[in-house]
């Protein structure tokens, strides 16, 4: 297990569509999750995808407790998804404030859809099936857009609302992710 560098923003494999997972439960994807997870936990992360590590593969994690970066966000459980689907419920949608690991330092306004219905694999190969809203469904919504190539600020309508932490958030401990 290991705390791996995350790749930013400007590295070409950031805008690659990541493989499928074929085999499950394998001890080369055990070794993948722990990784993303003592990644993902060392740098405060609210979500890792495996290829910000380096690894095209169509792998999540995410999670939230108490989180200082992100310290308003309500709890979202420890979650691996694997071969990830996304069904939005509606077509409401709604804007939030994202940061990246991936994109260190900033802040974007971002659209998302309110609520969806997501479906993919756990480590094991057993499907997950999970219909959420709010804050779970940004961070499920931000870290599939890795899998796709898509970095959250190809998604911002007005790069006006795009900024360091500390000119957009000053004062609230945001500057050193
Ligand atoms: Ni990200």
């Amino acid at each position: 297990m290991a705390v791996r560098p995350v790749l930013k923003m400007g590295d070409p494999l950031l805008f690659e569509v990541a493989r499928p997972v074929e085999r499950f439960d394998t001890p080369e994807l055990r070794a993948l999750l722990v990784d993303m997870h003592d990644t993902m936990m060392a740098l405060n992360g609210a979500g890792l995808a495996a290829p910000q590590i380096g690894v095209s593969l169509q792998v999540v994690v995410f999670g939230l407790e108490h989180n200082p970066r992100y310290p308003q966000a309500e709890q979202v459980p420890y979650t691996v998804l694997i071969n990830p689907e996304l069904e939005p419920l509606g077509d409401d949608m709604e804007e939030g404030w994202e940061g990246c690991l991936s994109v260190p330092g900033m802040r974007g306004l971002v659209p998302r859809f309110k609520r969806l219905r997501y479906r993919g694999y756990d480590s094991l190969g057993q499907p997950i099936e999970r219909s959420v809203e709010g804050f779970h469904a940004r961070v499920v919504q931000h870290e599939v857009d890795h899998l796709r190539g898509i970095l959250y600020p190809m998604r911002i309508r007005d790069l006006r609302n795009f900024g360091f932490n500390e000119t957009l958030f000053p004062g609230q401990g945001l500057a050193d992710d």
